[in-house]
């Protein structure tokens, strides 16, 4: 069992350095089973999320170089057609883009139903729909998800997405690169790692475009060839250690960062009375007064990010009034709520609303990392509060952290992880 140790309200001061995003590496790793060549791809998150899919594909038969921490080569020209491997695709939601993936390359895919952070039913009918409609016939059956081309290959066709999906638009970009004729995606998401995605397979010799607008343009080509391409800071990353300082107080400079993605969240940050300095690669955080209330509603980009919403909520739990959440993508998002009360928060929630009562200080106690961002909060939160935190499940964190612990410890702030022998936790839960 590993648990995270933080001795609270010490102010963050000095520079953290951002990793590549984490939702388009896990697009972009399975979308090289469409690429007979090597692809080199930098600044990919060492995250478990990433090692997992790696695990994945090198059991497919990919043959995968690490040349440096976040520089992979995968060559995938000798994958087989088989199936993934049930007990890693289950671990990660990311896993549906083998479907896309695999269908498209060969014509058939058979994966597992994914798994990932539980915020509530999380369908795939709009990958599905996708599929069916570029000529696939699609079956659940036995808890897998079996995609089958006609003999004479997949057709491009227009889709007209039903909800505003990041994952449908992905999947459907990648399951229609080597398609004959157009695919058009409607109503598609617009976040930044679709541009990524896009950017990544034109690179290998894709025809998309309309990427980051609600209409993309997939025209299919023959084959993809190898090449090299650099992925996206994380966007949810920068916001989260922007939180943080917004949270804790200090002054911080956020390195690595693409601004432009960053607006939504600077925007919010600012109406509560941080001092935000946008430069060409970098944002500069600075929070010395206490925060003022705002509200806010989680949207598709480029709207307030839900993965954001944990780490805001805990700025509010720290601001002057009352603010409101509004979560308005998943149903049961608020889960880590109940933990931040128990810190000394004020928060009620209703169904999908979250009002919060904003308290002078947080005290440190032992709290659950429910999910990956759920995670983050309760790190910012026991970087804020008075005394001891400890956080368990923090492989939820780790998940889509590089080095948390690391970048943290450099500006200023005591955390360390912790291993505890299963036996010794288990006597000790005894
Ligand atoms: N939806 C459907 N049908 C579908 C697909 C989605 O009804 O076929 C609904 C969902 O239930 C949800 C909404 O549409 O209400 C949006 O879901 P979306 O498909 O955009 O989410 P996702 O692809 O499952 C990705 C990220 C999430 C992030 C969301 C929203 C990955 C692997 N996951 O999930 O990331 O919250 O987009 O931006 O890219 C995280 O990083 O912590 C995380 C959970």
């Amino acid at each position: 069992m590993v648990k995270y140790i933080i001795n609270g309200a010490k102010p963050l001061q000095g520079t953290v350095c951002i990793s590549g995003a984490k939702n388009a590496a896990v697009g972009i790793l399975p979308a090289t089973l469409l690429v007979k060549g090597t692809c080199r791809i930098e600044n990919v998150p060492d995250i478990s999320d990433v090692r997992l899919l790696l695990q994945i594909l090198d059991e497919m038969g990919a043959v995968i170089r690490r040349l440096s921490p976040n520089t992979i080569e995968i060559d995938c020209s000798h994958v087989r057609d088989s199936v993934a491997p049930i007990e890693l695709v289950r671990r990660i939601r990311a896993s549906y883009y083998l479907i896309g993936a695999q269908l498209g390359r060969f014509g058939h895919a058979k994966v597992a139903l994914p798994g990932g952070c539980n915020f509530g039913a999380r369908p795939i009918d709009q990958h599905i729909k996708g599929f069916e409609a570029i000529g696939a016939m699609v079956e659940l059956t036995g808890g897998y998800v079996v995609a089958t081309a006609p003999a004479d290959g997949l057709q491009g066709a227009r889709v007209n997405l039903d909800v505003v999906s990041v994952g449908a638009t992905m999947n459907i970009m990648i399951g229609a690169v080597l398609a004959h004729g157009t695919t058009i995606i409607e109503n598609a998401a617009k976040e930044p790692h679709i541009v990524d995605l896009a950017n990544f397979l034109n690179a290998m010799g894709a025809k998309i475009s309309g990427a980051g607008t609600d209409l993309i343009r997939v025209r299919g080509v023959r084959a993809l060839h190898g090449g090299s391409y650099a992925i996206i800071p994380d966007q949810i990353e920068a916001g989260t250690y922007m939180a943080a300082v917004a949270a804790v107080g200090g002054d911080v400079l956020v390195q690595n960062v693409i601004p432009k993605h960053m607006d939504c969240i600077s925007a919010k940050l600012r109406e509560m009375g941080v001092k935000i300095t946008e430069y060409d690669e970098a944002i500069r955080v600075t929070r010395t007064a206490r925060l003022r209330r705002a509200n806010v509603k989680t949207m598709p980009y480029p709207g307030f990010p839900t993965d954001m919403q944990p780490q805001i909520a805990v700025c509010m739990s720290l601001a002057r009034g009352t603010s409101i959440v509004t979560e308005s993508i998943y149903d049961t998002r608020f889960r880590y709520c109940a933990e931040l009360n128990r810190m000394g928060a004020a928060i009620q929630v209703d169904t999908k609303v979250a009002v919060i009562d904003g308290v002078e200080q947080l005290h440190g106690c032992d709290v659950k990392a429910f999910d990956l961002r759920a995670g983050a909060a309760m790190v910012i939160a026991g970087l804020a509060a008075q005394g001891t935190t400890v956080i368990e499940d923090v492989h939820f964190i780790e998940r889509g952290y590089e080095n948390m612990i690391e970048k943290l410890t450099a500006i200023g702030a005591d955390i360390r992880r912790v291993e505890i022998p299963e036996t010794a936790a288990v006597r000790t839960a005894g």
